[in-house]
């Protein structure tokens, strides 16, 4: 068992909206929530450090991107939820998971669910082109272990700049992830 959830709290149920999908969740109160997120199998929501810092737990909560492994269970009440799984839809991957496979910004891709939603969050703040700097700032606090930061940047800065000439367009697909 997991030592931040030794189960000697009382249980409480949580209920929050997963990629659109109202959820209940419950368990000890201080149980982090990507735990949690991943008993819905969201294996997408990967937790490595448990300590905040290498962002392979990211999610987004109301559109912010948060480390679920410093969340408690609690803090998921009345959110919504968007994980990796919520990205693509009808079979269609949205426009930063192909960017990410145009720019081959991973190897083991161990990493790259927390990259996406932490990208996705900043792609959508900025509507328009991003600055290297910006890129830097927003994947603050992301490791990844394969060394794919050249590309990982890349891909964020093509998709924000095909977003502003027109050639990543909101469709059907991303617009799931609102
Ligand atoms: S596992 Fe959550 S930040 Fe590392
Ligand atoms: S692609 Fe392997 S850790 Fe990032």
């Amino acid at each position: 068992m997991d030592q931040r959830d030794d189960g000697t709290d009382d249980e409480i149920t949580v209920t929050c909206q997963v990629n659109g999908v109202e959820v209940r969740l419950t368990g000890s109160p201080a149980r982090p929530a990507s735990l949690a997120l991943r008993e819905l199998g969201l294996f997408s929501v990967r937790e490595t450090c448990g300590l905040g810092i290498c962002g392979t737990c990211t999610v987004r909560l109301d559109g912010e991107p948060v480390s679920t492994c410093i969340l408690p269970l609690y803090g998921l009440d009345g959110c919504r939820v968007e994980t990796a799984e919520g990205l693509a839809g009808d079979g269609r991957l949205n426009p930063l998971q192909e960017r990410f496979i145009e720019s081959q910004a991973f190897q083991c891709s161990f990493c790259t669910p927390g990259f996406l939603m932490s990208g996705q969050a900043m792609i959508e703040a900025a509507q328009g082109p991003l600055s290297g700097e910006l890129i830097e700032e927003g994947l603050d606090g992301h490791l990844c272990r394969c060394g794919c930061y050249v590309a990982i940047k890349e891909a964020l800065s093509s998709c924000a700049a095909g977003r502003a000439c027109g050639d990543g367009e909101l469709d059907e697909s991303e617009a799931n992830v609102r």
